[in-house]
């Protein structure tokens, strides 16, 4: 069987993201917030995009431009007032014209670790023979309380869906939950949606209506389960931290059941998208920011902050080494302890081991930079980029002006400021030069101690 056995191609998505979030108290719209360096809104993005849907409308309260952008090129739907989960779907119909689906599949912003397995799950539910109107993602949480209740059926049907505050004492005791992701049939959603009211505890006109809805229109609605941390909701900042520590743990148990060491896996914080090889050891405290891929044989040592870097197999990284977006570190290379590297290409085995700063640069294979070197490449307002070849040797405590070039197989002497370029196998100094005075030290020190005991003696 295909991966895409429920024939997704026939689904649209809308996903919900009008709510204010009022509970995360930010300037910010909710699904902004960030989960291992990546929108929430992107993570759910991130568990659509296998399932090649035929369209994504994400629906957005008025103002919410940082939100279009992000979810771009998928379009937004405005919800010009928040009236409840059944208006803001309401409220993507328009976007949906023109789309042949046989299925809307509805999804929250704020709920972002729903996976695509779960979600194949759902749509294979819903073309099976009995054909469901809705079928609904089930959850058993710790606590149900606030949840939508499933009221069931025979089998795995549900007969409707009760919210938390028109949920009798009876229906409070049910532990299975609406998790508020549903696959709804397209070709009767726009009529149920019509007939949805809000005379409820709430006012809101509930999406969860359409299920007895479809009941009185003599169509079933099933369920299917999933585990509730995949479901989890983020309301607040205490619940975004919750959802980042899952988020870590699992991430971590997947690198190790990948091949990766991590000396103290509870030390090392991934983001969504870092892709680590095999055999790579990690140390404690060690921190990839996005867009980060390691291959293997890497050792990555204690306290190093990564981001926006692609690192070959078997380089050595670290302790304490920063490396900023635009960092290709090739085969073999060495970044050591406070190395801090921007926008720079390090071929095969190039070697930068101490207290240096390259930025806008590309060293050469097998080219060793010296302790304390550092590329000035910025001088106010230009970046300007520096080049260094292979098997150069940039000496101790070298300032490299950019824009500046040094051949191959040169060598800068230590403490050298580096204005002009430097020819392949040539010698560059370029500091005061040496000066010495035989003696002067030892007449130096015995004029200035004669000094001290005449001012002495006049006291
Ligand atoms: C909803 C469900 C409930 C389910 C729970 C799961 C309804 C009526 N209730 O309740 O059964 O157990 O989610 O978390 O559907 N939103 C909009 N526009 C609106 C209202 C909401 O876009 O007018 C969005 C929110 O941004 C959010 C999602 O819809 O992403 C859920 O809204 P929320 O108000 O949190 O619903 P709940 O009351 O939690
Ligand atoms: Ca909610």
């Amino acid at each position: 069987m295909s991966e895409n056995t429920a024939g997704t191609e026939g689904v649209a998505a809308v996903i919900l993201a009008a709510g204010q979030g009022t509970r995360m108290k930010s300037a910010w719209p909710k699904v902004m917030h960030r989960i291992a360096g990546r929108t929430m809104i992107g993570h759910v993005l991130d568990a659509v995009a296998g399932l090649e849907l035929a369209r994504i409308t994400v629906v957005v309260a008025p103002g919410m431009e940082t939100v279009a952008r992000e979810v771009a090129p998928h379009g937004t739907a405005i919800q010009h007032q928040a009236l409840g989960t059944g208006h803001a779907v309401r409220a993507a119909k328009a976007a949906m014209a023109g789309v042949k689906a046989r299925t809307v599949l509805v999804l929250y912003g704020d709920t972002p670790f729903v996976s695509a397995a779960t979600l194949r799950r759902l749509l294979e539910r819903r073309y099976a023979s009995d054909n469901p109107a809705v079928v609904v993602l089930g959850m058993r949480p710790q606590s149900p309380f606030g949840y939508g209740r499933l009221i069931l059926e025979a089998g795995d049907h549900i007969a409707r869906i009760v919210e938390q505050k028109d949920a009798n004492a009876a229906e409070q005791a049910i532990d299975l939950c609406n998790s508020g992701v549903m696959a709804i049939d397209a070709a009767v959603i726009w009529e149920l949606l019509a007939q949805v009211g809000n005379q409820n505890a709430k006012g809101e006109f509930y999406l969860t209506d359409i299920v007895e809805l479809a009941r009185r229109a003599g169509r079933v609605s099933a369920y299917v389960e999933a585990p509730s941390e995949e479901l989890l909701g983020v309301n607040s900042r205490i619940e975004l931290a919750a959802a980042e520590k899952l988020f870590q743990e699992r991430r971590r148990l997947q690198a190790m059941a990948e091949g990766a060491t991590l000396i103290d896996p509870a030390t090392v914080y991934f983001s969504s998208d870092t892709k680590l090889g095999r055999d790579v050891v990690i140390g404690p405290h060690v921190f990839f920011g996005p867009g980060v891929t390691v291959a293997d044989d890497v050792e990555i040592r204690a306290f190093c902050h990564i981001e926006g870097a692609t690192i070959a197999g078997g380089a050595l990284i670290g302790p304490y080494a920063r490396l900023r977006p635009g960092s290709e570190i090739g085969v073999d290379v060495h970044i050591g302890n406070f190395v801090e590297t921007k926008n720079t290409v390090m071929a095969a085995g190039a070697k930068a081991n101490h207290l240096t700063y390259l930025g806008d640069a590309v060293v050469g294979a097998k080219t060793n930079i010296g302790a304390g070197t550092i590329t000035c490449n910025y001088d106010g307002y230009f970046k300007e980029q520096t080049t260094i070849g292979a098997g150069v040797f940039i000496g101790s405590n070298s300032a490299l002006v950019a824009p500046v070039t040094i051949g191959d197989g040169a060598l800068v002497a230590a403490g050298s400021v580096v204005t002009r370029d430097v020819a392949p196998d040539a010698m560059s100094v370029a500091r005061g030069l040496q000066v010495d005075k035989p003696g002067w030290a030892a007449k130096f020190r015995a004029a200035r101690a004669a000094l001290k005991a005449a001012r002495n003696k006049s006291k």
